[in-house]
This record gives structure tokens, sequence and C-alpha cells, in this order.
């Protein structure tokens, strides 16, 4: 019977590592995650491969975290740090570093009982990595496993080595379709409630381009992106704005899909009606420069902001400037889908356990194992119906290691797991 969404896909998975791969005794795995139901299926998993939940630690993010996850997860005694809130908004990644250090601490009293440890470090972000004490790096084999590009470039001289899940292929190539629909999801619902005239998009990557697609048809859209070779296969009736300015005059309603802050304090000299301003990326990055003119205290920093100055008109900052399909349900996409990402990830522990001594001594990113990534899709693709979905390429291509190793960021380092094969046969 399991705790948390059953996932054939990580069953299989860890299955299939046991025969090959095995944990040590005082291994711990410090973390953070979105702590949404198929996190809490990734954790089950890893304590069904070997990992004890007390050696377990994890915090999650403020914007997303379900509740009912975060009891199950202490339920199981694992070491859940509970998100910190504020009075202020503006300051979301102060909150998460804080919430980081105070996973450490809790790692750096389990460390006093002397024992001889390794660590694993999966996160999401880079903060995790980014905090992690030195006196622990000098100490200890220590291995992170990152997920996301912006974790990556956080930590890119980093002090330990890291596995990159962010830029392996499958993550690349297969992810941003199930997010981009759960934005779409919850874009629609905000275009139905607040009905605007005129939509803009800021940034024409993944995300921004499927809401465009989408939109278009049905409204007037205006879209600005700092890199122009993105405009290439533009639908038509798409208007470009020369600035992030000019788009702000001419939009009532703004989605914000860059990954950093594309808000500027100038906006509010441009006033000419009232303004939505929406997230769909991570954290409170979008319109930070905007929130942190907001004096008043608020409940929460997931609050709705509403901007108010010498003008009839105002400015509402969504969900705190947080990305909109994270809502605290128990989901942010489809779990059947979402199984890929969380399988990246399991592969990606995997791989952290196999390597973790060879890997000491090269602070380098790391390629997620081309073939642990096939094994990966090769099961997914038998839970899932993708008939709807739009890949930039052929799913032959994505079941060839080489096509995947080609596509995947990170140096290529060597496995002992035929050779640990051999010895559990002969030993
Ligand atoms: N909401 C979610 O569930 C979710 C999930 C995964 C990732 N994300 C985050 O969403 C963001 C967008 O993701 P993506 O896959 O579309 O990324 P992407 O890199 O494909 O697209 C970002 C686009 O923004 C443009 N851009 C960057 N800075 C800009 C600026 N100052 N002004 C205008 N344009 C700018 C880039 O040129 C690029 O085209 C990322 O930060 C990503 O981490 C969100």
């Amino acid at each position: 019977m399991k705790y948390f969404f059953h996932s054939e896909l990580l069953d299989i998975l860890a299955s299939n590592e046991k025969q090959t791969n095995t944990i040590k005794d005082n291994t711990l795995l410090v973390s953070v995650q979105h702590l949404l139901e198929t996190t809490g299926s990734l954790f089950e998993t890893l304590i069904a491969f070997g990992f004890k939940p007390h050696d377990i630690f994890v915090t999650g993010k403020l914007y997303s975290n379900n509740k009912t996850v975060v009891a199950k997860l202490k339920d199981l005694k694992i070491n859940v740090v509970e998100s910190s809130d504020s009075n202020e908004v503006g300051d979301y990644y102060n909150l998460l570093r804080l919430d980081c250090e105070k996973v450490w601490a809790l790692v750096l009293e389990k460390l006093q009982d002397g024992k001889d440890v390794q660590i694993i470090v999966l996160d999401d972000g880079g903060m995790l990595l980014r905090t992690i004490p030195n006196n622990i790096i000098a100490r200890y084999k220590i291995i992170g496993v990152e997920q996301t590009t912006s974790g990556v470039v956080l930590n890119r001289s980093s002090r330990v080595p890291i596995i990159s899940v962010a830029e392996c292929a499958l993550k690349k190539i297969i992810e941003p379709s199930f997010i981009s629909q759960a934005v779409l999801l919850k874009a629609r619902q905000l275009l139905f409630n607040y009905r605007p005239d005129n939509i803009g998009v800021i940034g024409f990557g993944n995300i921004g381009r499927a809401l465009v697609k989408d939109l278009c048809s049905q409204y007037t859209v205006h879209i600005y992106d700092i890199d122009i070779e993105k405009y290439k296969e533009l639908p038509q009736s798409v208007i470009i704005s020369s600035s992030a300015d000019e788009l702000f005059k001419n939009c009532d309603m703004i989605f914000g899909a860059t990954g950093t802050d594309v808000s500027s304090v100038t906006w509010i000299n441009n006033l000419n009606s009232n303004k939505i301003l929406v997230s769909v990326s991570s954290g409170d990055k979008e319109f930070l420069s905007l929130l942190r003119l907001h004096r008043k205290r608020v409940a929460s920093v997931t609050d709705t902001i509403v901007l108010n100055f010498d003008s009839q008109f105002n400015i509402s900052i969504l969900q705190g400037g947080m990305p909109i399909n994270f809502d605290k349900g128990t989901h942010s996409v489809l779990p059947e889908f979402i199984q890929i990402t969380r399988g990246l990830l399991l592969a990606g522990v995997f791989q952290a356990l196999e390597i973790i001594e060879k890997a000491q001594n090269q602070n380098a990113l790391i390629m997620l194992d081309p073939d642990r990534q096939v094994f990966v899709i090769k099961n997914w693709l038998n839970f899932v119906n993708i008939s709807k979905f739009a890949f930039p390429f052929q799913l032959k291509e994505m079941l060839n290691p080489d096509f995947i190793k080609t596509h995947s960021g990170g140096i290529k380092i060597k496995s002992n797991n035929f050779l640990s094969f051999l010895l559990s046969i002969f030993l």
C-alpha cells in the first residue's frame, strides 16, 4: 500500500536499479523540492530503496507546499523544515535561504554523532547547494543533483560535484509541454475572471510561446523578448513590442515568463489603466522591482498585492508575484505526466549513489547518465498517452542514448556499474 500517489514508473526504476546499485549505511539525503504529492512518491520510493527516513532532510517552497503532503512526509518520519513566511513582500529568496540554513543546522546536529556519512543534496533552484556549510564540504563526501537551470547557474563555480538533471535532454525536451499546459489552464481561468482587452507576454521561451500560441486566436496578444531570435515562427496576429515598458503601456494583463525581474519602477509613470501582473516562472522574480514598492505589511508573501499610487489606476500582482500554476494543491501538473521529472530526479539520486566517491575531486557539472535517461523514457511511455503533445524531436530519437548524450549538458563520468554488478555476482 502506497502512502503517496503510486508511481509505477518510480517502482520500475527502483527495482531495476536494485540489481546493480546499493545504498551505503549513513547516507543522508538533503533536499529542497516543491512539496507536492508526486514529490512524496519520490521520497517514498527512496525509502523503499533503502534510505532511512530519519536520514532524509527536506524543506519545500512556500508558494507550492501542499499541507497534506507536508503532514504525510512528517508521518513518514522524514525531517521536514517548514517554509518560512514574512509580512514583507519581495524577499522570497531570503526566506528560502533561511530555510536552507535551518536544514543544514539540523544536518550538522545529526553529524555530531561522529559517524562516517556521505551526503546527497537533491536541489531545486540551487539555494541548498549554495548554502552547504564549508565544514561539511571539508569533512564529508558530498554530491548534488540539481533540477533547474537557474540552480545550475547559481552554482556555476560550485564547491561540490553536481549531476545536472536540469540540462538533461529529456527534461529540456519533454517537460516544457506539461508545464505550459498547466500554466495555460490557470491563465484561461484568470482571463475568464478578469476579461482583459489586451494581453502581454514578456519572455517568448518555452512557456511564453505556449501561452501566446493558445491565446492569440481569442485575444490581442503583445509580446516582448530580449532576444529577437525568439521571434521566429510568430503567429500572425501577435504584436511585437519594442520594450517591456511599451508592452506594459499597451496591456492590462501581463504575464512574466522570463525567470528574471522584468518590471521597472518607471512603469508607474505609464499607468493608463488597471494592470494585472501574473508570473508563470519561479519565486517572486518577475515583478520584483514593483513588489518592493509595496510598503504595507501582508499576511503572507503569497498574497495578491495591490499597488496604489496617486492615480485612478492600480497595479495588482497576483499571488505576490509567485507562479500562478502553483496554488498549494496536491499537483501542479497531472501526476502521470510529471512522473518523468520525478523519474529523472530518482535516476539522478541513483547515479549520485554510484559515483559519489569517484566524483569527489571533480567539482563539475556531471551529465545525467544517458542510459538511465533512456530507461526512464522507455518505461514512462507505457503509462502515458502523449498524442496531444508536440515535442521538438521525434520519440524514436529520444530513445537513442547517443542522441540523449548529444543533447544533455555536463561531463560524463564513467560509472563502476558493470564492475559492481560482477562483484555482486561473485561475492
Ligand atoms: N511555472 C512553472 O511551473 C515552471 C516550471 C519550470 C520552469 N519555470 C520557470 O519559468 C521560466 C521560463 O521558463 P522557460 O522554459 O519558458 O524558459 P526559456 O529560457 O525557454 O524562456 C525565457 C525567455 O525569456 C527571455 N528573457 C529573459 N530575460 C528577459 C528580459 N529581461 N526581458 C524579456 N525577455 C527576457 C529569454 O530570451 C527567453 O526567450 C524560467 O525561469 C523557468 O525556471 C517555471
